[in-house]
């Protein structure tokens, strides 16, 4: 059988059949593999497989018992093997998961496009969402685990259906919602403003009360430490510390965050919010949001050009306007309203002077997300040293920016936080 050992990890591609004629070689082959006990996991791929008889069943069962420690992993099993691992009770021992559907995409129409991943239609009731550069399910499991979670606690979102392989890569089928982008929706009926705000309110304040329960959500720090860990090769020990930190500060909270709130990640459909766009949906502070909200309307707006351009690829004799309004979807003096009418709503109840001390804090930790933003670049651009560096170069121009501030005093009004 073919083997393959990486990173602890002891991958198996199981024969076309088990049968009782085989099932002793395979057994003695099996048992013997060369890493056995070096891994960590054991994968059996039954990619080829199309029989196993119950000999092979019982001989994963005796392998499982007698190396107890390593967890065995059934992957891409065929629709009729994974009902035979299911219906003997395998599910409930083994990690089985069934063969990704090939979907191919190019039928079918494209309705978006972003900074991660490309959005089609593909019938009348679903949307598919490939992300680029990822190419294993299990990248993307924890994507679609958190909109179901999102999804049974009642929070307005898609309802996701699976995990399909494509071309392209790895992506998800979502419900199909027949709305329209707040972001559009604002630029067609921009004397309506004041309401949608009121919306975008009401959503974020549900989202900072609706709690979770400890482990049925990453937290946002987790995540965004997670992704540190990937830039570990590019930024020295010192720089991860800094980011650390910063992330660290930020208090816990049971509540749920988006984590890329704003009009463009939000549909309305009959006059109610959804939330679309839900990869980093998690676990955290308010801040979170809000600090993500001043990136997109306040830090990108009056972002130093020269650093937007290399920061963002422009080529130098486009427009900023233009990306701004392609990436956003509102022109940079309606960023600056919408900015304006959602912080003081957010903050109604408070005074000036706690306003302008809350505001500090959301402006540091929205150049903070300029730098996870960075951060998750970066980890796409191995394989591009030159462009690394530049990316590298930015996120060193936004830890020199966030260390002109005094994060101490600026924690405090945290306080001030209603
Ligand atoms: N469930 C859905 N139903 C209908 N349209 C959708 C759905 N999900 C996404 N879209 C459309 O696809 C666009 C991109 O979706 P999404 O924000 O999830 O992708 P993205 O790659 O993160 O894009 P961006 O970088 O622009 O945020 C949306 O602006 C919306 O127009
Ligand atoms: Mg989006």
């Amino acid at each position: 059988m073919e083997t393959k050992f990486e990173q602890g990890r002891l991958t198996v591609i199981l024969p076309e059949e088990i049968n009782p004629k085989n099932h002793t070689a395979i057994e003695k082959e099996l048992f013997a593999l060369e890493h056995l006990d070096a891994a960590g996991e054991l994968v059996l791929d039954a990619e080829n497989m199309n029989y196993i008889s119950t000999l092979g069943l019982r001989m994963i069962l005796k392998f499982r018992k007698s190396h107890g420690g390593i967890p065995v992993n059934i992957i891409n099993t065929s629709e009729d093997i994974y009902n035979i691992f299911e219906t003997t009770g395998f599910t409930a021992f083994f990690n089985v998961k069934k063969k990704l559907r090939f979907v191919d995409t190019s039928g079918f129409e494209l309705i978006g496009s972003g900074m991660y991943g490309s959005v089609y239609r593909i019938n009348d009731e679903q949307v598919l969402k490939v992300f680029y550069g990822i190419q294993s399910e299990e990248e993307i499991e924890p994507v679609i685990n958190t909109i179901r979670c999102a999804f049974v606690h009642e929070l307005p979102t898609t309802i996701p259906f699976e995990i399909v392989r494509t071309e392209k890569g790895i992506g998800t089928v979502l419900e199909l919602l027949d709305s329209e982008t707040l972001s559009r929706v604002i630029e067609k009926d921009p004397q309506n403003l004041d309401m949608y705000i009121d919306k975008m309110l009401a959503l974020s304040k549900t989202l900072a009360r609706t709690a979770f329960k400890e482990g049925e959500l990453r937290s946002r720090k987790e995540m965004l430490k997670a992704k540190l860990g990937r830039s570990a090769p590019f930024l020295s020990a010192e720089e991860l510390g800094t980011i650390e930190t910063y992330i660290d500060a930020v208090p816990d909270r049971a509540t749920a965050v988006h984590g890329d709130f704003h009009a463009k990640n939000l549909m309305i459909s009959n006059g109610k919010l959804m939330l679309i766009d839900m990869d980093e949906f998690s676990t955290g502070h308010p801040l979170w949001d809000v600090a993500n909200l001043y990136c997109i309307y306040q830090g990108m707006v009056h972002l130093d050009k020269k650093i937007a351009y290399g920061m963002f690829d422009l080529p130098s004799n486009s427009l900023y306007d233009d990306f701004y309004f392609k990436i956003v979807g509102c022109t940079l003096p309606q960023a600056e309203v919408i900015w304006d009418k959602f912080f003081n709503g957010y903050f109604a109840d408070s005074s000036r002077e706690d306003k302008e001390k809350i505001l500090k804090l959301v402006a540091f930790y929205g150049n903070i997300k300029f730098i996870t933003f960075l951060v998750d670049v970066c980890a796409t651009l191995k394989d591009q040293p030159e462009k690394l560096a530049e990316k590298v170069k930015y996120i060193r121009y936004f830890l020199t920016e966030s260390e002109k501030e005094n994060l101490h005093v600026l924690l405090k009004y945290l306080d001030l936080w209603k």
